[in-house]
């Protein structure tokens, strides 16, 4: 089993099967991997890191590492936080931390792919695509609107806290700008998202998770 990513991760444990390699997604996996490698990759919440321009050339170099007839797997987030409440207006916090994370992110990145990996995905020879969008909940899980089995998605989002992540890795240039204000601002907007979902950890809404499978064309 083999794991990618641009930094080294504290991980507390780590298998003995697991091959760990350091790579920057936005430059080619054919010089990481051999071709016709993997029965199944999974690609989850990379889309900070993506550029634009790079979507279609890695998800076609995935295909290319992917054996005849294995899966791909893909998850990103729309970062988009609504509530049945009605109580997301312009001067909400989250409101305000949405707008702000996708503006930033527009630069040079795609804060919607999640809608169009399907098509990404048929285009780069994928067939039996199936794609699902669940609503991940700001803060914990809580039950009645929340499917339990939902949890396997990952303990990390069933926190909430990832939507108020910063971006790592190879971060948008606007992030990476001290000086841009809106990049700051971004911060303060963390800063009070994460009180209100200490606040009121089962009331602080929800966002767009989409979640894409398929497998490669024999
Ligand atoms: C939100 S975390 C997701 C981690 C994991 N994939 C998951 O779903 O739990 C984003 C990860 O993508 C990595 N990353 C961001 N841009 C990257 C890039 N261009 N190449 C490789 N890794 C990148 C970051 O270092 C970070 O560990």
């Amino acid at each position: 089993m083999s794991a990618v990513d641009i930094w080294s991760a504290d991980l507390p444990d780590v298998p003995d099967n697991l091959d760990i390699q350091f790579w920057n997604l936005n430059d080619p996996l054919t010089r990481l991997f051999d071709p016709n490698t993997f029965d199944l990759i999974h690609s989850r919440c990379v889309g900070p890191g993506i550029k634009r321009s790079r979507w279609n050339s890695y998800i076609t170099e995935l295909a290319r590492l992917l054996r005849r007839g294995g899966w791909l797997q893909m998850a990103e987030y729309y970062y988009n936080i609504q509530s049945d409440s009605g109580r997301l207006r312009e001067d909400h916090a989250m409101y305000k931390w949405g707008v702000t994370y996708r503006g930033l992110m527009e630069d040079d990145r795609d804060p919607r792919v999640g809608r169009s990996l399907v098509d990404k995905m048929r285009n780069a020879g994928f067939r039996d695509v199936y794609s699902h969008t669940y609503r991940i909940p700001i803060g914990p899980w809580s039950g009645g609107m929340y499917d339990p089995s939902l949890r396997f998605i990952s303990v990390t989002i069933s926190v909430g806290y990832t939507w108020a992540a910063a971006c790592e890795g190879d971060v948008p240039r606007s992030f990476a700008n001290p000086s841009n204000i809106m990049a700051n601002r971004l911060q303060s907007y963390e800063d009070e998202v994460r009180l209100l979902v200490v606040q009121e950890p089962k009331g602080a809404g929800w966002g767009r998770f989409r979640l894409c499978f398929g497998t490669r064309n024999l």
